[in-house]
């Protein structure tokens, strides 16, 4: 795809797509649920579309309309033993967290994904299942799919996350309602709670004392109209578009403003950026409007307990980085390294290739600004995230910019090119 913006400047208002981690959890907690429950501005991006697929293979009725998603919830007790292979895709949400309710069904079942959910590790969900008692069985002793699980009955947990992973806490979690008695689980950093905010939705309970959540098993959840917000790792493209594109002014509607996913506003206030946030309704998770509009900007540094808050948004706030004043360092994201690329890579690779001043870390990376971008030609590597930010520099770039694989941001944006196009005049 070739990206050739001529002197651009952004302006309008949009409602990026719903969250994704949030559409994930809906359809699971419908599913899991006695009754209907009626999902609105669910993200019908690819990885959320594997979940459902997921679920109907394990005999969850699952209706959609081009507003809503309808899922006839069976409760625990109604999800049968599939009779195809469950194929998550490139989504490690579905993997992770349908590994957690999988582990404590009682049928067998055999899971599969991408390319690039073949490298992922599944040992930091497997191991604490395991110690459940969950008997699943994977490539390299359970660390990497193709998964088969043979559903049990599972133990409580007392366990410390040895990453600071929403994944991973909300498969345990998956796990602990299925067993009999309290299990905890303590974070060693404030990751997403989704999971946790979704269960008092659907009628249950969950207790958070500091860093420790404490899970009652045996919960049984009600269905119930969940409106999922826009997704902020999605309107970090457009925040980014805005600050570092002359003469622009952006705003994002109905955006989710979840606590523990704002990291990139406080990064943007740190740099100096021209943004403005207003909360709007809350309905379960909170929601505002974010306005950004162009920006003088000043490097920053960005690690400790941040990073949980914005993993999803660091690729971009790279590109971001390398029109502000000065050095950004981030530190302490090593974690990017197992998502669906090696992201410290990726974005150290591809930036470089448009004459970015960047240069890779152990655990991040250290960007040098202001540059002057060139055009070039570069990668998404299949991960959407990396397209989408490549398709944001081309707006700055002298020179076009060729983006191959660009379909792979359907993973989370289908409507990314649209909105870029509406956006820039
Ligand atoms: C997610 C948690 C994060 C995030 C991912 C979605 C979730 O992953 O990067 O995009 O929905 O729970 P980790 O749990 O691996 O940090």
């Amino acid at each position: 795809m070739k990206l050739n913006f001529n002197n651009p400047s952004l302006g309008g208002k949009i409602e990026v797509p719903g969250d994704k981690s949030i559409s994930h959890r809906s359809i699971m907690f419908g599913a899991l649920s006695e009754g209907k429950t009626t999902i609105r501005h669910f993200l019908k991006g690819e990885d959320c579309l594997s979940t459902i697929d997921c679920f109907r293979k394990l005999g969850v009725q699952i209706d959609e309309t081009d507003e809503e998603i309808i899922v006839h919830g069976t409760g625990w007790d109604g999800l049968k033993e599939p009779s195809e292979i469950l194929n998550t895709g490139n989504s490690g949400t579905t993997t992770r967290l349908m590994l957690g309710i999988l582990a404590g069904r009682p049928f067998h079942s055999v899971m599969i994904g991408d390319e690039s959910i073949g490298k992922r590790p599944m040992d930091r969900v497997t191991v604490p299942l395991a110690a459940m008692g969950a008997d699943i069985a994977g490539r390299e002793n359970g660390r990497f799919t193709p998964l088969s699980i043979r559903g049990k009955k599972l133990e409580t947990i007392e366990y410390k996350l040895p990453v600071a992973s929403a994944q991973v806490k909300s498969a345990v979690i998956f796990a602990a309602l299925q067993a009999n008695g309290e299990s905890v689980i303590v974070e060693p950093e404030a990751t997403r709670d989704h999971t946790e905010k979704m269960i008092e939705q659907f009628g249950g309970s969950i207790r958070r004392e500091g860093n420790r959540i404490i899970v009652k098993g045996g919960q049984q959840f009600k269905g119930t109209d969940v409106y999922v917000p826009g997704d902020i790792s999605s309107a970090a493209f457009f925040m980014v578009a805005a600050a570092i594109t002359p003469n622009s002014e952006v705003v994002l509607e109905h955006t989710g403003l979840n606590k523990t996913r704002t990291g990139i506003i406080d990064v943007f206030e740190q740099m100096g950026a021209d943004i403005t946030v207003e909360k709007t309704f809350s309905e379960g998770e909170e929601i505002g409007t974010i306005t950004v509009k162009t920006s003088s900007l000043k490097g920053t540094e960005i690690g400790g307990e941040i990073i949980p808050r914005l993993i999803d948004e660091i690729p971009i706030i790279a590109l971001l980085a390398t029109q502000a004043e000065g050095e950004t360092i981030i530190r302490n994201a090593e974690e990017l390294k197992v998502k669906e690329t090696n992201r410290i890579d990726t974005v150290v690779d591809e930036l470089k290739k448009l004459g970015a001043d960047i240069e890779a870390t152990d655990d991040g990376m250290i960007i040098r600004g202001k540059s002057k971008l060139r055009g070039g030609a570069v990668s998404s590597h299949g991960d959407h995230r990396i397209g989408m930010v490549m398709a944001i520099a081309a707006l700055i770039t002298d020179g076009e910019v060729e983006l191959h694989d660009p379909e792979a941001i359907a993973v989370s944006y289908p409507e990314f090119f649209d909105h870029l196009r509406l956006l820039a005049k």
